[in-house]
This record gives structure tokens, C-alpha cells and sequence, in this order.
């Protein structure tokens, strides 16, 4: 066992089978979450790392602070992220309250579907998806280091990364995309036209706006604006989470017996299905 030469804060766990990053999930906040209340107007961004998961929490929390006059939260949102009495600050959040998780369908709290609440899925071609998360494990200092593109594609296709099987994700969505409370949005569709993008996210939403109020979310969710505005914030969340923001980056790293390795992969879990036409690349 050589996990003590990982420095702490690159440790992973493993939890049911999947690893997380332990600096930033923990058992406890696990068991925290099998009670977690949702409440009925929370609004809840599904994504598997990498998909758009910055992007759109950044268009929903715009949103919300157009039409509710809220600021956003200072806190981290994704649900299974910080220390476990998160939840209890989260109890005391003014609703309604932008939340966002990277668990697998089978793990997000019971009460989120009880209670039916919106969740905006978001995904990204899966080549795009595995190319910004080799970057990812490189830049984030919570994740152990892949010191060759060839290693971190032979644990992605095999599901062996944190947060599991990108296709173990897509599959269990696949089965829900139809689901009253369930839109399914593409990094691609986003990038291809933002604007329409919002305008669908808001409507989904229940919101009002004017035409004028979703141009302005959506000059405000470019990849230029976000990475300026961030980067006043904060320096390093910038560099760490918006690297290129493109579709097809994968042609750079990719070599064609692994672009059709993970072509075969895709074909044989999404192949003739609904998202598998979302994600074609
Ligand atoms: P790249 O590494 O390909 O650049 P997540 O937020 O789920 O971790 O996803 C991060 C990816 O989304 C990164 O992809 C990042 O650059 C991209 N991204 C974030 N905001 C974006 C935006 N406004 N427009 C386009 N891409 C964006």
C-alpha cells in the first residue's frame, strides 16, 4: 500500500465503489446526505465532472439573482463537497437555493425526487469530457497527479476515475431523460448557442424573463466574462476550472486506436438512444 506517499490532500477514497477526492467527500457527508431535505423550489445542476458543471451553476445562479434579486451563495454548492455541517448551513440558505452534485443518478437523496424538484442534467461529449478532466487531475490540487494522457484514458474508459464511469452516468440518465422534472442540456448546445440555451434553462425553470434579461445571462456565462470575472475573485478557481472551453480539444490529445476504442464504448451503451444523438461528436 503506498497511499502514504500521496501527499493528504491527493488522497482518494472509496466509497460504494467509486472513488472522491478526500479533501473534499467524506463518509460522514454521505450519511449526512440520506436525509438531506430538499425543498420545493430548490433548483439542482446534475453533471458528471467536466460536462459543464461551472458554466451552469454560473447561468443558474444569474438567473435566480435577475429574477429573485438574490446574491449568490458563498459557499461551495455541490452537494457532496466541505465539511458535514454544510447541511445544516444549507438549511438556513434563503430559498430558492442553487445546489449542484456530480453523483450518479442512484445516489442523489431520495428527497430530491419526492419532493420533485427541478434538475437541470447537464453532459458533454464524452472524448471533450475526458480530455478536460486529464487537465482537471493535472491542475487540481485536491487530485493525484496522471503523468501520461495514456494512463488517465485507460482509467476513464474503465471508470477507475473519481466519481466513477462517465457512461455508468450517462446510462443511468439515458433512462430518465424523459422525466417530467429532468432537462437534459449538452456542454455542445450551450456552446453552439447560449442564448437559446438560457432562454430554454429559464423556461424549464418557471421563470419570467424578458428577452433583454436572457441576453444578459447569457453575455454574462461566456467563457471570456466567466473567466474574468472569476479570476477577480479568485486567481486559482479560474485557471483550475476554465481552461480552453471548446468542443473538440479531444483531436489534440486523442490517438485513433483510442478515439475508436471510445467510440466502440459509446456505441455499445448509447447507441440508437435519445442522449446517444445529444452526445454525437
Ligand atoms: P475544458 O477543460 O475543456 O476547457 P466543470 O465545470 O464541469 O468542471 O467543467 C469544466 C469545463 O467547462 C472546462 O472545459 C471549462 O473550460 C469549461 N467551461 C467552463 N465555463 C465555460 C464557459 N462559460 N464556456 C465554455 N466552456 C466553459
Amino acid at each position: 500500500d503506498d497511499s502514504d506517499m500521496v501527499p493528504q490532500d491527493k488522497k482518494l477514497i472509496q466509497l460504494n465503489g467509486v472513488l472522491y477526492p478526500a479533501a473534499l467527500c467524506s463518509e460522514e457527508n454521505f450519511k449526512a446526505l440520506e436525509s438531506f431535505e430538499a425543498r420545493e423550489d430548490d433548483l439542482m445542476l446534475v453533471s458528471y465532472p467536466k460536462c459543464g458543471t461551472t458554466w451552469s451553476l454560473n447561468l443558474l445562479n444569474d438567473m435566480v439573482q435577475t429574477v429573485y434579486n438574490k446574491d449568490p451563495p458563498n459557499m461551495i454548492q455541490i452537494l457532496e463537497f466541505g465539511a458535514p455541517n454544510k447541511y445544516e448551513k444549507l438549511n438556513e440558505e434563503p430559498s430558492p437555493r442553487v445546489l449542484g452534485t456530480h453523483l450518479h443518478y442512484d445516489n442523489i437523496p431520495q428527497s430530491f425526487f419526492n419532493k420533485k424538484i427541478k434538475l437541470l442534467v447537464v453532459f458533454r461529449n464524452p472524448k471533450d469530457t475526458a480530455v478536460s478532466f486529464f487537465h482537471f487531475y493535472n491542475k487540481n490540487p485536491m487530485l493525484p497527479n496522471y503523468s501520461s494522457w495514456d494512463t488517465f484514458f485507460e482509467d476513464f474508459i474503465g471508470g477507475k476515475v473519481c466519481w466513477g464511469s462517465y457512461f455508468d452516468h450517462a446510462l443511468a440518465w439515458n433512462k430518465h431523460i424523459d422525466d417530467e422534472d429532468v432537462l437534459l442540456m449538452t456542454f455542445e448546445e450551450m456552446k453552439e448557442d447560449l442564448e437559446a440555451a438560457v432562454k430554454k434553462l429559464s423556461k424549464f425553470c418557471g421563470f419570467s424573463m424578458t428577452d433583454e434579461q436572457v441576453q444578459e445571462v447569457a453575455k454574462k456565462g461566456t467563457f471570456t466574462a466567466m473567466k474574468e470575472k472569476i479570476s477577480n475573485i479568485q486567481k486559482e478557481f479560474a485557471d483550475i476550472f476554465l481552461r480552453k472551453g471548446e468542443v473538440g480539444d479531444w483531436k489534440n490529445h486523442f490517438s485513433e486506436a483510442q478515439s475508436q476504442e471510445i467510440d466502440a464504448k459509446f456505441e455499445a451503451c448509447l447507441a440508437g438512444t435519445k442522449l446517444g444523438e445529444m452526445l454525437k461528436y
